[in-house]
């Protein structure tokens, strides 16, 4: 069944307003004006309280509640919900099932539409992206980035624009420059893997392996929808990002076991490898690897230090790029420890500016010099020159 939705999209400032504090103007002496104001104010409570709406923690869903509080803040997904353009892409053939992007879109426009303050309830959401994503039936502990990567990608398949997969030739473009050639596999993947999800958050990466023997390189383009950086300096108590993404960045030895086989020698070598970023993505998700891969048995609580506004990636681009500068808008918290924690989300509100901490039902104002924490685990920022 299909319901529909009449709703007011909420005015805005341009999309890369940083994230401000505004004041309300409330001025006036005379009782006429005041009372004037008292109308406008309360209209003005009404909209900022858009958006304001908590989750119902339906049982260890915490990571869900975390993840969709910063995915509604992501004003270009919010508003591509809000005006229904989703529903013009949904893939309609049977064989595709449409119900994860309908419910996603339904609780976004609920969280923007809800006159009342009261949370809601995702259970029809949870419902589709475990029918989506099995492992996510019942009420364990999850990881909210292993959950948004599933997110993301089960909307993407409802919505890609490609619904017939063209057939793949292999194609060598090696004979090609570094640049062209990257460009030229960004349009291959886009022909196969082409949404709204795509366009938002999807970026490219270059890696680049060099032959210590023979000294020529090879380069590969791969897409990515996040990046999960290992924490610098383990031992430290402070590390800053930037440090972070040059750790993830930095050559890096293949040697032993991982020799790759050089196309020059025709033979195993010994090679380093370097990435940099080939394209930018409108919203970077970088997600810092606190948790340790082997069964998730350890936190690092190292106090990773971010900015909010202004990070220049610049220096990791593998052409000279002008568009690598990112503001955060919303933070995936992970408090406790690998046993028994508990995520929040801290968001910046797209209409107001203002940040605000998501605490499943709660929600809170917070000024934004609390958003760095040292449980700071997903962090999500979007590209200054995106609108
Ligand atoms: C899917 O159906 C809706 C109406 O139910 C229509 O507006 C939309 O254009 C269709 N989408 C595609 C990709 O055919
Ligand atoms: C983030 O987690 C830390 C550690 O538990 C907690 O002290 C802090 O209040 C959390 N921040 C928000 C805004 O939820
Ligand atoms: C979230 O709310 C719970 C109460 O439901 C409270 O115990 C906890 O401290 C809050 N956490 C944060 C980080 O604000």
């Amino acid at each position: 069944m299909r319901q529909s939705y009449t709703v007011t999209v909420p005015e805005e400032p341009p999309a890369a307003a940083p994230c401000v504090r505004r004041r309300g103007s409330m001025s006036g002496s005379v009782l006429l004006s005041t009372f004037v104001g008292l109308l406008i104010n309360q209209a003005k409570n009404l909209k900022s309280s858009q958006g304001l709406v908590g989750l119902k923690n339906l049982g260890n869903t915490c990571f869900m509640n975390s993840i969709l509080q910063c995915l509604s803040n992501t004003h270009n997904l919010r508003d591509y919900c809000l005006h229904n353009a989703h529903r013009r892409d949904l893939n309609n053939n049977s064989r595709t099932n449409t119900a994860l992007m309908e419910e996603f879109a339904k609780l976004m426009q609920t969280l923007w539409t809800s006159s009342s303050s009261e949370a809601v309830s995702p259970y029809e959401f949870k419902t589709q992206i475990q029918r989506y994503a099995p492992r996510f039936v019942g009420y364990n502990q999850q990881d909210a980035q292993e959950f948004l990567r599933f997110l993301l990608d089960g909307l993407h398949n409802e919505v890609n624009r490609v619904t017939v997969r063209p057939r793949a030739p292999v194609e060598d473009f090696d004979y090609l420059p570094d640049e062209e050639k990257g460009r030229k596999m960004w349009s291959k993947y886009l022909e196969r893997e082409d949404s709204k999800i795509v366009d938002l958050f999807v970026g490219q990466l270059k890696s680049s392996l060099t032959c210590s023997h023979c000294g020529s390189c090879s380069t590969v383009f791969d897409p990515f929808w996040d990046l999960s950086l290992p924490i610098a300096k383990k031992g430290y108590s402070e590390v800053s990002l930037m440090d972070c993404m040059r750790l993830f960045t930095k050559e890096d030895v293949l040697d032993g076991d991982e020799k790759p086989t050089c196309y020059k020698c025709k033979a195993r070598r010994r090679c380093t490898k370097k990435f940099t970023v080939q394209k930018f993505p409108k919203i970077l998700v970088l997600h810092l690897k606190r948790f340790s891969e082997a069964r998730r048995s350890s936190k690092l609580s190292t106090f990773v230090n971010f900015p909010i506004k202004d990070l220049d990636l610049r220096e990791f681009a593998s052409e000279n790029s002008i568009n690598a500068v990112y503001n955060l808008y919303a933070v995936s918290n992970h408090s406790g420890t690998t046993m028994g924690g508990h995520y929040t989300a801290y968001c910046c509100n797209p209409s107001s500016g203002e940040w605000f901490t998501f605490n499943d039902s709660r929600v809170m104002p917070m000024s934004s010099s609390q958003v760095r924490s040292s449980d700071a685990y997903v962090l999500f920022y979007q590209l200054a020159s995106s609108s």
